[in-house]
């Protein structure tokens, strides 16, 4: 990988995807695209090449494409979960849409492709216990529909055509950069912020939801490696399991609590995103991931909670916070 360009660069993993690339192929070699443009000071804009793009226009990613010159394309641009349950016709015609314009790139072009499926990817009918590689996938969301379809025509698309197209099912991601882009597991990052600022959080799932979930540094870092993975090493390519740690809603307030006392946690529970999360996976089997590129995860979850809170607690004298870097102990 020498050149990338990165759709939906603006989101919660692609402000952070952008800085790992441009950190190790060099700034002026990332083009960071969006719907919207971020404020000129963010570092997805101030930090390297940024363009305008709607994933769903071929044309205009044509001409990104002729100018920039890629070799890898990062395809982060979806409509997540719950806002996917708002507006199912639209999160179809971005996700799917987005995707085959972006394939069809790949195709023309000889251009690598990286596309993230998620636990999303599961319904109600899969086994939620160290959910198989290969197991029943019938999600019950427009999301999830999106997502399964999406892992199919990546494989599709290496049988039939030859691209390079590798992907991952992405549990939860939490981050402290940017905020979450309106997905059930967005939870697990708004209960740091109001623990910070307000010592409480009102959360929209039950105390006892168990879903998957994993620490950005190790997301940013999965992706990377997946794509620098030997082509002969990978059997599955499109839609690898991959997970960092599991925990609930209860179990979370309590880490927080050991660290900030006087925090405390309720709920009101919101029944679309109960259901959603009821219908996923609670812990995924990441095997395959392991045997076939070495994937093996950095932060637990008290590896994570001590990172976020050194991020988001104010310091005295206004020090920054530092790097995220490798836990001491690592987790998984
Ligand atoms: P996000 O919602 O934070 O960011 C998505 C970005 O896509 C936004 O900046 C939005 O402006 C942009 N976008 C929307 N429509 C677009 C369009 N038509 N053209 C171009 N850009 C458009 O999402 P994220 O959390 O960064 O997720 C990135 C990818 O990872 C998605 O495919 C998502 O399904 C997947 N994923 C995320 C998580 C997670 O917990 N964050 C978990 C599993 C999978
Ligand atoms: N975090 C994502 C969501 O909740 C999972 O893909 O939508």
């Amino acid at each position: 990988m020498r050149r990338a360009l990165v759709t939906g660069a603006a989101g919660q993993i692609g402000t952070e995807l952008v800085q790992a690339l441009r950190a190790e192929l060099g700034a002026d070699r990332v083009l960071a695209t969006d719907l919207r443009r971020p404020e000129d000071d963010q570092p997805v804009v101030a930090g390297g090449p940024f363009g305008l793009l709607d994933c769903t226009d071929g044309e205009a990613l044509d001409r990104h494409l002729r100018e920039h010159r890629p070799d890898t394309i990062f395809h982060l641009a979806a409509l997540l979960s719950a806002v996917g349950e708002n507006q199912p016709q639209e999160a179809y015609r971005v996700n799917l849409g987005g995707l085959v314009t972006v394939l069809e790139a790949a195709r023309e072009r000889e251009i690598a492709l990286f596309t993230p499926s998620s636990i999303a990817a599961f319904g109600p009918g899969t086994p939620p216990d160290l959910t198989p590689q290969e197991t029943i996938q019938r999600p019950t969301t427009m999301y999830g529909v999106t997502k399964v379809a999406g892992e199919l025509l990546c494989d599709y698309y290496h049988h039939r055509f030859g691209v390079d197209a590798r992907g991952l099912r992405y549990p939860g991601i939490i981050s402290h950069s940017a905020p979450p882009g309106g997905g059930t597991t967005d939870y697990a990052v708004e209960i740091f912020h109001a623990a910070v600022s307000e010592g409480r959080y009102t959360c929209f799932l039950e105390p006892d939801t168990q879903l998957d979930m994993m620490y950005m540094p190790d997301a940013v870092r999965a992706a990377l490696e997946l794509m620098q993975a030997d082509p002969e090493r990978l059997e599955h390519r499109n839609a690898f399991n991959v997970t960092a740690m599991q925990f609930t809603p209860q179990g979370l307030a309590d880490r927080i609590r050991e660290r900030i006392p006087h925090f405390s946690i309720d709920y009101e529970v919101d029944p679309t995103r109960q259901a959603i999360a009821d219908s996923w996976p609670r812990r995924l089997d990441d095997s395959a991931a392991r045997r076939e590129w070495g994937w093996s995860p950095e932060y637990d979850e008290d590896a994570m909670v001590d990172d976020m809170l050194d991020h988001l607690v104010p310091r005295p004298n206004g020090a920054s916070a530092p790097e995220s870097s490798s836990p001491a102990t690592p987790g998984g």
